[in-house]
């Protein structure tokens, strides 16, 4: 750890126990849902432009909450040139000032955490605590990347001159980077693209996810207000090929990208089959998360953690746990506490406070998983099902799934359902075997009081995010870096010490004395 990192300290968040701080902070969230939100536009140089406006819909009722003027490819264009004259005066601010705006969007986004929370259940349909999760999540990923800019890009890095000639090590932003964000976490996520890119020096064009266009707005405005250079944050919303236009841009000197492993492929080669520089991707993708359970384990805790892990955030997180991999010897036990456990859930509006388990993003999200657990109907494995609430919002309700084996599990089904898999003594090796040919690797759990297990698993399985004896979700900025590899990504690990360098070039400077 550097100095700064040492000495920064993660948000404190909103402690939901105290009824004193909720109603203080349901009424700013009130306040600001009374109002109709600021509408979402492409934003060139800070001007709103776009399209002809569009409905946003709640994934919680189908309803309005606003509009936005998305990019087309013309406009796109246009960003893309924007953030290329941009970079120029922004990757000569030094980089304390760059670090500067970046706790500055913070404090910003803390003082208007009203807004930004009721946006994030509205848009987003997220539960309070998730929302109040990602807010935090957001902050800290703004301070941690400024304290590692600070850090790293302030000052060249002395190296050793051992025949008399001095040499540097300088870091510095790469050109105009394209920042691909998902709606699942439409505000840390995006934010944190973009916050780490600009802090290392590189201009930026940001593209939100479709069904998440306000949050980004918003988010863009107060990185704006906080002293990033409208010339150097360009937004680019839409749907369709705009994205596509984007990666494809000769002027693209880097991509930041989180979404499916598909559309990351895609990126790959579209930006592999582009004449000029070799442009650099950093990917973070999906994952067929496991958690493996032997009879050692406390299954309280194990059940607990499973519910966690894999309904919490409706199963939309890319740390969700998909596969439960439970032996044998105490999987009816886990399975009857996992399934009581689950039934306690309350599924419906996430605005209300007792609500664990809201809608799913869209309307085709709903159809995919309707269409997984009906197929797994037919086929006689449902272990159990919840009872999905008639609210007009796109709900799923969570699922508990058997399967054979693990090659059963073929794809990621983004949304509240779980597989199981009983593994027999003795098959440990097995086990692992199977979870590693899946060729993800993202998030991975054990369950276990043997050490020499829990150390196998790790070693021998290439998950990113290895959790013992606990749940498998919320990676804490600068605690535990995210991201995975294979199938679910390049790395570096987003809140990590090593994210900023890959948005950066390095140039030795040698000097003969
Ligand atoms: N970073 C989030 C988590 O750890 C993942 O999507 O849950």
């Amino acid at each position: 750890a550097d100095m700064y990192g040492a000495s920064r300290k993660n948000s404190a968040g909103v402690e939901l126990g105290y009824d004193e701080s909720l109603t203080a902070l349901q009424a700013e969230i009130a306040a600001a849902s009374a109002k109709p939100f600021p509408a979402a536009t492409a934003l060139i140089d800070g001007k709103p432009e776009g399209k002809s406006p569009r409905p946003v819909l709640s994934p919680i009722d189908g309803k309005p909450i606003g509009t936005v003027a998305e990019a087309d490819e013309a406009l796109a264009e246009r960003a893309m040139l924007a953030a290329k004259a941009g970079f120029i005066a922004w990757s000569r601010t030094p980089a304390r000032t760059r670090a500067a705006a970046l706790r500055k969007a913070a404090d910003l986004m803390e003082e208007r955490r009203g807004l930004l929370l009721a946006l994030l259940q509205a848009e987003a349909g997220k539960t309070l605590d998730d929302a109040i999760s990602e807010l935090r999540e957001t902050v800290d990923f703004c301070r941690y990347y400024a304290a590692e800019a600070e850090a790293h890009f302030a000052t060249p890095q002395v190296l050793p001159g051992p025949t008399g000639e001095e040499n540097r090590l300088v870091l510095r932003g790469r050109g105009p980077f394209l920042c691909i964000a998902p709606w699942n976490f439409p505000l840390a996520i995006f934010t944190g693209q973009v916050a780490a890119a600009l802090v290392a020096g590189n201009s930026v064009v940001a593209k939100p996810a479709p069904q998440t266009p306000l949050i980004a707005t918003v988010a863009v405005r107060i990185l704006h207000e906080a002293g990033v250079p409208v010339t150097a944050l360009q937004l680019a919303p839409g749907g369709g090929d705009v994205g596509g236009r984007l990666v494809a841009h000769p002027a693209v000197a880097g991509v930041a990208f989180t979404g499916s492993t598909a559309t990351a492929r895609h990126i790959n080669r579209t930006l592999a089959a582009k004449d000029g520089p070799i442009v650099p991707l950093i990917a973070e993708t999906g994952g067929l998360n496991a958690m493996i359970v032997d009879a050692t384990a406390l299954p309280e805790q194990v059940s607990d953690d499973v519910v966690t892990s894999a309904f919490r955030s409706a199963g939309q997180r890319c740390s969700a746990l998909r596969l439960l991999v439970v032996q044998e010897d105490v999987a009816d036990k886990v399975l009857e506490m996992i399934t009581g456990a689950a039934k306690e859930l309350k599924l419906g509006d996430p605005r209300q406070i007792d609500v664990h388990v809201g809608p799913v993003i869209d309307a085709p999200a709903k159809q995919r998983l309707d269409a997984h657990v009906a197929a797994m109907r037919k086929l006689g494995r449902l272990e159990w099902a919840g009872t999905e609430p008639a609210l007009g919002g796109t709900y799923v309700a969570p699922h508990i799934v058997r399967l054979d084996k693990i090659g059963d599990l073929a794809q990621e089904h983004f949304g509240p359902i779980l597989h199981v898999v009983r593994w027999k003594a003795g098959e440990l090796d097995k086990v692992i075997d199977q979870i590693d040919s899946t060729g993800y690797g993202l998030t991975l759990g054990v369950h276990s009081r043997i050490e020499t297990t829990v150390a196998r698993v790790a070693e021998r399985l290439s998950a990113g995010n290895v959790y013992v004896n606990r749940n498998i979700i919320g990676a804490v900025v600068g605690v535990q870096p995210f991201g995975g590899h294979g199938l679910s990504g390049t790395g570096p690990k987003a809140g990590g010490p090593h994210y900023l360098a890959r948005f950066a070039t390095e140039q030795t400077v040698t000097v003969n004395t």
